[in-house]
């Protein structure tokens, strides 16, 4: 038969992940090993530590992925690895884990983008149509990506600032939650009214995206309160800076939709988890029935190696390779 089985490593942020998965869309295991709980403390992904945390885990996260797949190193085809963006440390220890067992069991590797990964983990939800638009939000990116193909990424919209999830993690700063603050944000949002005026950045005639205004003015508004020894609602904050990021994402989005005529939309990213986006998507696209739109299930959304598998599948099979001289580029466009 003619099973491709790809071993996946992610190591971009603070998540240890390694994944194998059967032919581009079949999970055979998807470990993920988080280190929030000691980054918490600090506020945000402190980098030194999240080097040292992946060093100790890696090698026992591939076992478990392995023994989860009830397979042997014999049985891959290739190894897909996140070469960037991220944090370089972090990427360094992935990288050189794959190289490790790339040489010891003469398996070829291939570096991913990481966010050709995020996008990726819809084909492990559903087959990709193309053409086709994906919005990509996370915590260290906002982008609408045009993809022709398979393999093809054109960027045609990004934030001039904070990204989504940056903007989401600094206003539950504000509000004193714990980080990540998106998924608390997010829970509070569901029970509070939008009644709090917050600014919209069109940025008119183009798909570029901004958040920092969006941020100051949230946390202005609490500044202010305080000064004047006023009462917000912090439910009702957090649902109207919602209100407003999923506003400006969801009528872009559309917009491009149109523009590029495409067959399909993919969401993805640690924000593509926001109740709050996959409900505007949701009903935005129904306006649009030509149009299908694809949102994976949460474990997918957020940073896991079985996205990079998926992606490292299709940059298999059209014959991409790295070398030995692979290496973690914080800075890699897509
Ligand atoms: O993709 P991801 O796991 O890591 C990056 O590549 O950045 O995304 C993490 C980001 C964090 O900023 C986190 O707060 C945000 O995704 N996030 C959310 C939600 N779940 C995670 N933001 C808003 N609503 C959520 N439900
Ligand atoms: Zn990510």
């Amino acid at each position: 038969e003619n099973n491709l089985i790809i071993l996946g490593i992610e190591t971009s942020c603070d998540e240890t992940a390694v994944s194998i998965v059967k032919n581009g869309t079949e999970i055979l295991s998807n470990v993920v090993a988080s280190q929030i709980e000691s980054h918490k403390r600090f506020g945000g992904v402190v980098p030194e530590i999240a080097s040292r945390h992946h060093v100790e885990q890696i090698t026992l996260v591939i076992e478990e992925a392995l023994q989860h797949a009830k397979i042997t190193y014999e049985d891959i085809d290739a190894i897909a690895v996140t070469e960037g963006p991220g944090l370089v440390g972090a990427l360094l220890i992935g990288v050189n884990a794959a190289k490790a067992v790339s040489f010891a069991h003469d398996i070829p590797i291939i570096g991913v983008h990481h966010i050709a990964g995020h996008i990726y983990a819809n084909q492990l939800v559903d087959k990709l149509e193309f053409p086709l638009l994906a919005l990509v939000v996370s915590g260290g990116h906002t982008e609408l990506v045009y993809m022709k193909e398979h393999g093809h990424f054109e960027v045609i919209g990004e934030t001039r600032d904070d990204a989504a999830g940056e903007a989401y993690d600094k206003v539950a700063r504000t509000l004193n939650m714990p980080y990540p603050g998106g998924p608390h944000i997010d829970r509070l949002a569901q029970v509070g009214s939008p009644t709090i005026k917050l600014p919209r950045a069109w940025l008119e005639n183009s798909y570029d995206f901004s958040f920092s205004g969006l941020k100051s003015a949230v946390i202005n508004t609490v500044h202010n309160a305080e000064q004047r020894g006023e009462m917000i609602k912090p439910e009702d904050l957090a649902a109207s800076f919602q209100a407003s990021v999923v506003e400006v994402l969801v009528t872009k989005t559309i917009k491009a939709a149109k523009e590029y005529g495409v067959q399909q939309v993919l969401l993805a990213g640690g924000v593509a988890a926001n109740k709050g986006l996959r409900t505007g998507l949701e009903n935005a696209f129904q306006q649009l029935p030509t149009v299908k739109l694809t949102v994976p299930p949460l474990s997918l959304c957020t940073d896991n190696a079985a996205m990079i598998a998926a992606a490292g599948t299709v940059f298999y099979q059209k014959g991409q390779r790295s070398s030995f001289n692979l290496n973690g580029n914080p800075g890699l466009d897509i």
